[in-house]
């Protein structure tokens, strides 16, 4: 495996693999790799003939009062597990290396980014949107891989690959969940026993959504209502957003039929999940 620090040795490494007509499977990361990260790895592996996986804590799409400073960074564990995935680079460039001091350039992605998590993160996806631009030029891989946890992500990112006519097919797998439901994100680390505990309930309230969709419910109003519901019930949580959307253009929908999306921001103590849920509605 190698480890690559810079701009430059990575672009060298990419076209090299083109040259030899190997196709690259990307899975952007921020580290602290769990098994969410862990499949999405296994995803590249088997779809594409070489995988980088890049491993940078990404400050511009930290607000000031999030937690960057505290964001984990156990770098040999994640080495260890890129190791025994046979990821074939580990990209791991330091701040300085993606923004130069004379670095002024952002993407931004419109619509897309005016809810939901745009709105309790301002600048958030503004930061994601400019380090996938980067990292997809600098890598330049005929596919990348994103969790559907961050739902908001893959559809600003789709978006953006979209728009910008960037040659990446965007793939989105599938949350990785513990058994209890609880989505895995790096985040769950932050947690408490008690706070962990506590964490399930984003999953029980999507769970509680669903069924009261599955019993022929179809106003949105008392979808999400559902949803707040069981969010009030614990203690530990306090609800950011809950929503019922399309699943496409994520717009909040008033009558639950087609393709949608639940959509949930939720604080456990100190620590803010997310989670969503696909469904069909007929
Ligand atoms: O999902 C993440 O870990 C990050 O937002 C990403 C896509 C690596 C960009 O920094």
């Amino acid at each position: 495996m190698h480890t690559i620090r810079t701009i430059k040795g990575m672009v060298a490494w990419s076209r090299s693999a083109e040259r030899d007509g190997r196709s690259i499977g990307f899975v952007p990361t921020m580290g602290a790799l769990h098994e969410g990260h862990k499949s999405l790895i296994k995803s590249a592996r088997a779809a594409c003939d070489a995988v980088v996986v890049s491993i940078f804590v990404n400050p511009l799409q930290f607000g000031p009062m999030e937690d960057l400073e505290r964001y984990p960074r156990p770098l040999e564990e994640d080495m260890r597990l890129c190791r025994r995935e046979k990821v074939d680079v580990v990209f791991l460039p330091a701040v300085d290396e993606l923004y130069p001091s004379a670095f002024e350039t952002a993407v931004s992605v419109q619509r897309l980014t005016r809810r939901f998590e745009g709105i309790s993160r301002p600048g958030h996806f503004g930061g994601v949107a400019t380090v996938v631009t980067k990292l997809l030029n600098i890598v330049h891989p005929g596919k990348a891989f994103f969790g559907q946890k961050d739902y908001q992500q893959a559809a600003v990112v789709s978006r953006l690959v979209a728009d910008l006519n960037i040659c990446t097919e965007i793939i989105v797998r599938p949350t990785v969940r513990e058994p209890d439901g609880l989505a895995l994100s790096s985040r769950n680390t932050f947690l408490t026993l008690e706070e962990r505990k506590a964490a399930t309930v984003l999953y029980q309230a999507l769970a509680a959504a669903r069924d009261v969709i599955r019993d022929g419910e179809r106003s949105a109003k008392k979808i999400r209502a559902a949803m707040i519901r069981t969010i009030w019930e614990e203690p530990l949580a306090r609800l950011d957003y809950a929503a019922v959307a399309d699943a496409e253009t994520l717009e909040e929908v008033r009558s639950a039929r087609g393709r949608l999306v639940l959509l949930l921001a939720v604080w456990i103590g100190n620590t803010r999940l997310i989670d969503n849920m696909e469904l069909l509605c007929r």
